[in-house]
């Protein structure tokens, strides 16, 4: 297999983790006898810097021509002043939709080592696994009419919450589909009471949901939503949502797993391409301190394998790897708890070369 891979580091810790795990996946392919072809482009922060825009062309370009991308995270206080239209994140969000990346899935999965790294109970996560469809090319992050206007000396602020009838059709189906490749329990979250935009979203949910009579479906409002995420999260199996609930909930569910350091992300187009993430930030504070925890790239990783290069087998070695590392006690800061024994901190660096030697290279 011969598949190009486009890498966009980005800012703060992006590049730094990335350094290092684009040498898990040259050691990936050469010990599974495949070729990834390996680029790299500018986005965010950096691109601004060097080329007056978060998202030059080019990146677009590259993107569009390669099978998948691999970004690190972009933002930082350093272009916190900028106007929301040229912020480093206007780029992450002209890839997504540049791209047609409208099925965001990202699984939040507690590994059992890491129970105690989770600030709730651990009998309330042990052995949680689920998975966060969320829509990301739509929803009030790309509705117009969208600004700051004057009126009668005073500032207006408005964005728009916009679903079309498709966009929540092709949502919905992807997870149904993936709701039926694991327990067949789909959760939709809205806010149906008060907006109309997710009355539409209920209803249309309910018309796909006739395709899948296999398929339980649920109706939660977002706030219950977030309120049982950490109440009893092991009740969801499939949660699907819009982009600015789906943002908020994946945070959350981020941290029931211990650490948002821990969670990747597939954004995926109608056709297999994807972009692959973690959900973590920029983490500028810590960037440059060999502090960042790559797993949760490492395991974006393994999710290209698996939805876009359709390599099950080798997205599960690589997890099996993370595994191992955390077996053998090695934890970056994020999730080592206070005060505990026999668990050694290592750094970004180490990290993934523990992943590496875990994996055989
Ligand atoms: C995420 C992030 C982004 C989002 C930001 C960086 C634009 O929070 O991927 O969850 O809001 O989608
Ligand atoms: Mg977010």
């Amino acid at each position: 297999m011969n598949r190009k891979i486009l890498v966009i580091p980005g800012d703060g810790i992006g590049p730094e983790i990335l350094d290092h795990v684009v040498r898990l996946i040259e050691v990936v392919a050469s010990k599974e006898g495949h070729t990834f072809e390996l680029a790299d482009a500018l986005a965010g922060g950096v691109a601004i810097d060097a080329e007056g825009t978060p998202l030059p062309a080019q990146t677009l370009a590259k993107a569009k021509a390669a099978d998948a991308v691999l970004l690190g995270a972009v933002g930082g206080p350093k272009w916190d002043h900028l106007p929301v239209d040229q912020k480093p994140e206007r780029g992450l969000l002209g890839l997504r939709s540049g791209l047609e990346l409208f099925a965001n899935l990202r699984p939040a999965i507690l590994f059992s080592q890491l129970a105690d790294a989770s600030s709730l109970k651990s009998e309330i996560v042990a052995g949680l696994d689920i998975l966060i469809v969320r829509e990301l090319t739509g929803g009030i992050y790309f509705g117009e009419p969208r600004g700051v206007e004057v009126i009668a000396n005073e500032r207006r602020g408005f964005n728009t919450y916009v679903y079309t009838e498709h966009e929540i059709r092709r949502i919905a189906r992807a997870a149904f589909d993936l709701a039926r490749k694991r327990n067949r329990r789909l959760c939709s979250v809205d806010k149906a009471n008060v907006l109309e935009v997710t009355q539409l979203w209920r209803d249309v949910v309910n018309e796909v949901a006739e395709e899948y009579s296999d398929v339980e479906l649920t109706h939660q409002l977002v706030d219950n939503a977030a309120m049982q995420l950490v109440r009893a999260p092991k009740q969801f199996d499939v949660i699907v949502t819009g982009n600015l609930f789906g943002d908020i909930l994946s945070d959350v569910a981020a941290m029931l797993t211990g650490s948002l350091g821990m969670l990747p992300s597939a954004s995926l187009d109608a056709h297999g391409k994807g972009m692959y993430e973690p959900v973590h930030g920029t983490a500028p504070d810590i960037a440059g301190q060999d502090l960042a925890n790559p797993l949760a790239t490492i395991l974006s990783v393994a999710m290209m394998m698996r939805y876009t290069f359709d390599l099950p087998e080798v997205a599960a070695r690589i997890e099996a790897a993370v595994e191992a590392v955390l077996d053998q006690g090695l934890r970056t800061r994020d999730i080592l708890p206070e005060g505990s024994t026999g668990l050694q901190q290592v750094g970004t660096a180490a990290m993934t070369q523990a992943v590496i030697d875990a994996y055989g290279g």
